[in-house]
């Protein structure tokens, strides 16, 4: 049985380097038998329930999916305006609420730290889908699924983040999750979204090579992958600033010529102009891929949750 079993999912260092290899065999087992069929039953009669107060394109529909294709079921709070929080609810007060309902909530929410108040009020175990510019677990563990999957290993890679590395909390999640393997990081950015500086200290701490840098040529070519990211212009409180920073770095075709190597490009998406679409169709350009695997690493966690792997 998973040492994940009545867990809650709420930060990226939580998990041991042998709980990431099981999670990553399990999701690999799953897309395995999806290619044989379309649905299987492990979570028949479970039901997750989604409490999304951000919006969400892939994260929501990946773990919907991830859910069905185990039999279960799914209830969604429709939107913040169609529920009784829009008659001043607390967020607690609706969480438990929901508890009464399902067997495990998934929930994404502005305030960093919202994750970890719901799981303190509920009994039912609660995923982190995001919480402001905190963490975002799942889409970590994902994003290393598709890093060994696109790359064959985990070991021995140099890797460049870049982007809005102080808001981003896709980022945020994923050094915690790769700093089990070993890795040299390039942390790329504009100076006003650095990397949160006891983020960097610990990665060193846990025996990561660290460089920071605003010059992405550089960094990616002496890489084997590069994570995109979109600067998060909801976290800015002074759009000036956002405007300083927009546009920072753009990965288009002459960019990739002038690297003189293939590369690995990751996003956990929505863009906004930082991938040109005409990088789409470049055999490195792997974030349409890493988007279907949200759905076999999110199988996994659910099934190792609710006790069934
Ligand atoms: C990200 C998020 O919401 O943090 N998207 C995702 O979950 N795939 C990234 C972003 O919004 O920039």
């Amino acid at each position: 049985m998973s040492s994940l079993k009545g867990k809650d999912i709420l930060h990226g260092n939580q998990f041991s380097k042998k709980e990431i290899e099981t999670i990553i065999k399990t999701a690999s087992e799953f897309e395995k038998e999806l290619k044989k069929k379309d649905s299987l039953t492990l979570l028949r009669g479970k039901i997750l329930a989604t409490l999304f107060f951000e919006p969400s394109t892939r994260t929501r529909l990946s773990f919907e999916a991830a859910m069905q294709r185990l039999g279960g079921g799914v209830i969604s709070m429709g939107s913040v305006e169609s529920s009784s929080v829009a008659k001043g609810e607390t967020l607690t007060d609706t969480a438990q609420t929901v508890a009464q309902y399902a067997d495990v909530i998934v929930i994404r929410h502005p305030r960093m730290g919202s994750a970890k108040e719901v799981a303190d009020a509920v009994s039912i175990p609660v995923i982190n889908a995001g919480d402001g510019a905190g963490q975002h677990p799942t889409q970590a563990l994902l994003d290393l699924y598709t890093i060994r999957k696109e790359l064959g290993t985990l070991k021995n890679l140099s890797i460049t983040l870049v982007g809005d590395l102080k808001n981003g909390r896709t980022v945020h999640a994923l050094v915690e999750v790769l700093s089990h393997f070993g890795v040299r990081f390039y942390f790329v950015s504009p100076d006003l979204l650095r990397m949160p500086e006891e983020v960097a200290v610990r990665m060193k701490e846990k025996g990561c090579e660290v460089i920071e840098t605003d010059d992405l040529v550089m960094a990616a070519s002496k890489s084997d992958l590069v994570y995109m990211t979109r600067i998060q212009k909801e976290r800015f409180a002074d759009l000036s600033e956002y405007e300083k920073v927009k546009g920072s770095y753009i990965i288009d075709r002459e960019f990739l010529d002038r690297l003189k190597k293939k590369i690995t490009i990751l996003h956990p998406l929505p863009r906004v102009d930082e991938i040109h679409p005409e990088v789409d169709s470049y055999p490195g350009a792997a974030y349409f891929r890493q988007m279907r695997n949200g759905v076999f690493v999110r199988m996994a966690l659910l099934a190792m949750i609710l006790g069934k792997r």
